[in-house]
């Protein structure tokens, strides 16, 4: 192996979680990795180690200017007994891009993989199995230097945690109800909309409150400009079912690079279904519902895996789409982004990776 981690192994292993209940993001395994970056020496000392509080200095930069990034893939067993992950070179590839744009230094895309295999190893035991659970996988990176002024850290810690979970929305493959939001905006062109960084979600947090508090799941972004054209829900990608023509926004900055999406678009284009990447305003989806053009709405993501959105609420607009059920593009979607994670689909695309 080129990779060498060193592995403490928790003496107290915790009870693990009953599949049957399980939320998203609030259960931990028993162990995390950690590897140090300093200045001049790069990334060493990865580990793994029981899951457990970080010991930071308050003045790390981290706390002070937000310079950090995280990611989110899933491991899955599936029913001979396999650990797949989802293309997690994408992963890694995402991470580097996002580093470049906040100043994090770059991370071997081999290294970031065999990181992960190695963790998800040690704690393979804890991958749910049941129906519409896995197991989440959250690396991130901080800048840990303490300094107060204002220029990129000299020191980082890049640490992987693991946390089974159930559905990101506690309805499952139910319907969503998105609010389009009109009055904030996660992104304009030059900034990090593109960074899968935690600022981008921190800012986004005031608009999904007043969302949560007028009855909506979620809101559906607009771009930060115009405030016209649509582009992502809240924490995910956004597709639009118009006609015959599944279409989505392009990937011009302001849009987070889904692994997710690009399977989406990936196993659309395979079907033989019309898919474009184009700009959509806000009117011509209004439009189309006024016309019986707007057929299907869903959302793309780790987490999401495939959700659909039953209704969107566009100022005085309320769209109920598709009756309010999931449409077939959505269920075909999930059924096969699913079953080729859980290994229960051949792998036509070589997106699994066996750890
Ligand atoms: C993911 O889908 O993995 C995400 O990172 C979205 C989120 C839970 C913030």
């Amino acid at each position: 192996m080129k990779y060498e981690f060193s592995i403490t192994k928790n003496p107290n292993p915790k009870k693990k979680p009953d599949p049957d209940t399980l939320r998203f993001g609030t259960e931990f395994t028993d162990h995390m990795f950690i590897m140090d970056y300093q200045e001049g020496e790069g990334w060493h000392d990865g580990r793994i180690v029981p899951y457990g509080p970080l010991s930071l200095d308050p003045a790390a930069v981290v706390f002070h200017y937000a310079q950090e990034m995280f990611e989110g893939l899933k491991a899955y067993k599936s029913e001979d007994g396999r650990v797949l992950l989802f293309r997690p070179y994408m992963n890694a590839q995402r991470t580097n891009r996002t580093n470049d744009r906040l100043c994090i230094p770059q991370i071997d895309e081999d290294l970031f993989v065999e990181a992960i295999k190695a963790l998800v190893k040690i704690d393979a035991d804890w991958i749910p199995q049941k129906e519409g659970t896995a197991l989440y996988i959250r690396p991130f990176i901080i800048a840990d230097e303490a300094f107060l002024g204002v220029r990129r850290s000299n020191h980082y810690k890049f640490i992987i945690i693991l946390s089974p979970v159930g559905p990101y929305y506690v309805g499952g493959l139910t319907p969503t109800k998105l609010y389009v939001e009109d009055k904030y905006v996660r992104a304009t062109d030059g900034g990090t909309g593109e960074a899968k960084c935690g600022g981008n979600y921190a800012a986004s947090l005031k608009a999904q409150e007043e969302a949560h508090a007028k009855g909506y799941e979620q809101i559906l972004w607009l771009d930060g400009v115009h405030r016209k054209y649509v582009e992502e829900v809240g924490t995910s990608n956004a597709f639009f079912v118009i006609g015959d023509e599944v279409v989505t926004a392009p990937l011009d900055g302001t849009i987070l690079p889904g692994i997710t999406r690009n399977s989406v678009i990936a196993i659309l284009k395979k079907k033989g279904i019309k898919v474009a990447e184009r700009k959509t305003t806000i009117d011509e989806i209004v439009q189309a519902y006024k016309d019986g053009k707007f057929k299907e709405m869903f959302a793309s993501g780790t987490a999401a895996v495939i959700s659909p959105v039953g209704e969107l609420r566009y100022k005085d607009e309320d769209m109920i789409i598709n009756n309010g059920e999931i449409g077939p593009i959505a269920q075909e979607l999930y059924d096969t982004i699913y079953g080729i994670q859980t290994g229960k689909l051949p792998d036509d695309m070589g997106w699994t990776v066996e750890v």
